[in-house]
């Protein structure tokens, strides 16, 4: 029989409580800086949607939405280095202050390609939120302009993050431990 959710081994890293309170932070924030302009979030596909979602609802200054598909990793935990994107903008960001959504800052490497890539269309500006940030783990010199969190170097998975693309429902943001660990 397939292994299920309820049978894993997760310890609570961050409570849907505590990342609700720092998402509405991120919110009011994020509208403060750009008061007076429409944002364009780009959210990250697979790992954003569920910050993304959220986030959304806590900005109260226009913005728009569109999301870019990546794969940065294969089916394991770690980082290639190698960028691919799989599903393209569907509207174009020249002239446009675009807010980049990730779920996490981890090397760097996806951060720096999404740069590269974005920076050719000539937005207004560019910037990123990333809800959490592994900073210790970082091979690439670059920031994020809003953090949710800083991290430890543990994988995690939950609130849209996943390991082997499995464990992006759970509420809270886990760390993963097998089950003859505990
Ligand atoms: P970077 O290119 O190493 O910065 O990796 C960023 C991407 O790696 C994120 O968007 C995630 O998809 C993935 N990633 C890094 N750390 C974790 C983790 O702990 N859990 C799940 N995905 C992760
Ligand atoms: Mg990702």
């Amino acid at each position: 029989m397939t292994e299920r959710i309820t049978d894993q081994a997760m310890k609570v890293l961050l409570s849907r409580e505590q990342i609700s309170r720092r998402v509405s932070e991120l919110g009011l924030e994020i509208a403060k800086d750009y008061r007076g302009r429409t944002p364009h979030l780009v959210g990250i596909l697979k790992g954003a949607w569920v910050f993304m979602a959220d986030l959304i609802r806590q900005i109260d200054i226009d913005v728009t939405v569109d999301f870019l598909g990546i794969t940065s990793y294969g089916a394991g935990v770690q980082s290639s280095g190698e960028v691919k994107i799989t599903k393209d903008l569907d509207v174009s960001i020249e002239g446009r202050d675009v807010l980049i959504v990730e779920d996490i800052l981890d090397t760097g490497h996806t951060f720096k390609f999404l740069q590269e890539v974005l920076s050719v269309h000539q937005p207004r500006s560019l910037r990123l939120v990333a809800l959490l940030d592994k900073a210790s783990r970082r091979v690439v010199p670059v920031r994020a302009d809003y953090v949710g969190f800083e991290i430890p170097d543990v994988f995690v998975v939950g609130y849209g993050l996943d390991f082997n693309q499995q464990y992006r429902q759970l509420p809270d943001v886990c760390v993963l431990r097998s089950r003859s660990s505990v």
